[in-house]
């Protein structure tokens, strides 16, 4: 594995298996700087159902890529200059592991490693509807400093396709991160 080189910004990108794997690699197509990433052994099956997209065409689009099983991986330790994590998407199983402090895969040890070292940690859950149970996996991780940001694409800019709603959830991750894009029009512009 190649170790991250010096670079602005270090992400560690995290598909799991929801629905909606479209979003994580809309993503890392459009995301800046170094990118880990970890995709689930469900995330690679619902890949390859859900669109036509390949697992070796997707990790081709990260610097580095890890199996979920591989705990003794750089971004499993505290120790590891990486700076920031987004599960894209995050099924609520993967949610509640973080929520609950559960680290036993790499997906889930590189979260717990963000709300310990206070990194940003943006998790995009897709499900509906929410059960009590998943109401209070997010409302727990959100106050364990978390941004949980639903993959709920807005209706105000006018999509014209499924892609311009990837798009909009897309660029609210993007806004999260504090990186300029152009991938859906603002309101008032
Ligand atoms: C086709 C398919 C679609 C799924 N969609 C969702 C979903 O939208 N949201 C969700 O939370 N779980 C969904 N699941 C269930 C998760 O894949 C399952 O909980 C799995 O254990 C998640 O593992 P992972 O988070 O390690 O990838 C889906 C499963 C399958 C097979």
């Amino acid at each position: 594995m190649r170790q991250f080189l010096l670079s602005p910004v270090r992400t560690v990108v995290a598909i799991t298996g929801a629905s909606g794997v479209i979003y994580g690699v809309r993503l890392l197509e459009e995301l800046e700087g170094e990118k880990a990433l970890i995709i689930t052994e469900t995330a690679k099956r619902i890949l390859e159902a859900e669109t036509d997209h390949r697992v070796a065409q997707v990790e081709g689009l990260a610097d580095e890529v890890y199996h979920e099983d591989e705990l003794f991986a750089p971004v499993a330790s505290g120790s590891h200059r990486f700076e920031r994590m987004v599960i894209c998407p995050c099924s609520e199983s993967t949610l509640a592991k973080v929520a609950l402090g559960i680290s036993d895969n790499l997906v889930t040890r590189a979260a717990a490693v963000c709300l310990k070292e206070g990194r940003r940690l943006i998790v995009v859950p897709r499900e509906t509807p929410l059960s009590p149970a998943m109401l209070r996996n997010s409302l727990r991780l959100a106050e364990d400093g978390a941004v949980i940001l639903p993959a709920s694409p807005g209706f105000y800019p006018r999509p014209q396709s499924v892609e311009d709603m990837v798009d909009f959830v897309v660029g609210k991750v993007l806004d999260q991160l504090g990186q300029p894009h152009e991938l859906f029009r603002r309101w008032g512009d």
